[in-house]
């Protein structure tokens, strides 16, 4: 069954056709060097950079596949969560593919997609398994007990990993998306020097909590303004990579422990990030538990992701029509 997989939930507008796990083809055109400028996603620059390729990107896809539209099974397209003006271009252009080529439409929800990414490259890897999800918008800690089942164990209380990482990042002045540019300049330093908060959370067991850490960063980088002093920036971005990831890790293995999981997969665009790929696969190893990553390139918004996991929602008798409209905020499950 060969799928043509569209996303457009952020600032990435991607298509793919995908065949059960295999990916045929992935195009992303990411719309990054636009927004940097303003340190962030513009949610109206979005939209519109998305209705202007998204035509282009799906006739890239179909051709690097080798195929054309009448080849293709089914439409796959990111309905939820994410930026709504964003997401109603794909779930819109979906639709109108959908009804031409009367093909069955498929609503894929972006944070499934995320954890199919796992699939891609891991034949082996099949639900049930736990799953920490960490991206820009989302940090959630959820048993994937089929491929179409999650169960939440827990989620951040108030911002995501990834938006603490661009967030700090950006009040040091490092350039959008932080965190990436962060875990590059973290691994030039020793995080020491910095008394930055360990996150906590005193009730939900599997809870998480960046603001606090984020805060911190802001005060710091403000107070030192103030005062005329500099702050080590290297050091800085490596404390903060480190709490990060403690909170990470420390919830993740107290979860895989408490139910019993000796399979572990990590998703979302912050699943790239070196020190939590190191950190966990240092730590998983002794206690026997097999780790998953999706390859670096399917970490990020991509349509790949969107394509396999709809592969799985189709076979669960997910599909959609022209009533299906997009969402900014639906849960996992
Ligand atoms: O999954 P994603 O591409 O978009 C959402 O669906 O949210 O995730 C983007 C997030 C951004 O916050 C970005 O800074 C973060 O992933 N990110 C990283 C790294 N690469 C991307 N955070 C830490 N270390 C990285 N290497």
């Amino acid at each position: 069954m060969k799928i043509l997989a569209i996303e457009s939930s952020c600032d990435e507008t991607a298509a793919a056709v995908t065949e059960e796990r295999q990916v045929l083809s992935s195009i992303v055109s990411t719309q990054i060097a636009e927004h940097r400028i303003y340190g962030g996603v513009v949610p109206e620059i979005a939209s519109r950079r998305h209705t202007e390729a998204i035509s282009a990107v799906c006739s890239d896809a179909l051709a690097a596949a080798g195929i054309t539209y009448s080849d293709i099974d089914a439409v796959a397209v990111t309905f939820a969560p994410g930026l709504i003006g964003a997401l109603l271009v794909g779930v819109n252009f979906a639709k109108g593919l959908s009804l031409a080529l009367n093909k069955p439409l498929i609503p894929v929800h972006h944070l499934r997609s995320h954890i199919a990414a796992n699939y891609i490259h891991n034949p082996e890897l099949k639900p049930p398994f736990l799953c920490l999800l960490v991206s820009g918008g989302n940090t959630v800690l959820a048993e994937v007990t089929d491929y179409t089942k999650f169960k939440i164990l827990g989620g951040t209380r108030d911002d995501a990993a990834g938006e603490c990482f661009d967030k700090t990042a950006r009040a040091m002045g490092l350039a959008y998306p932080g965190g990436v540019t962060l875990d590059k300049i973290a691994t030039k330093a020793d995080p020491k020097k910095y008394p930055l908060p360990f996150p906590k959370v005193s009730s939900g067991e599997f809870d998480f909590s960046f603001s606090g850490l984020k805060t911190a960063v802001v005060n710091l980088v403000n107070h030192s303004a103030q005062k005329g002093e500099e702050i080590d920036v290297p050091v800085v971005c490596a404390t903060v990579r480190q709490r990060v990831c403690d909170m990470l890790i420390d919830k993740t293995l107290k979860a895989a422990e408490k139910y019993g999981y000796k399979t572990l997969a990590v998703a979302g665009g912050v699943s790239a990030n070196s020190e939590l790929r190191t950190r966990l696969a240092d730590e998983c190893r002794p206690k026997g538990i097999s780790l998953y990553f999706p390859e670096l390139k399917y970490c990020g918004d991509n349509a790949a992701m969107v394509g396999v996991q709809a592969f799985y929602e189709f076979k669960d008798g997910n599909i959609g029509d022209s009533s299906l409209n997009a969402a900014a905020t639906i849960p996992i499950d």
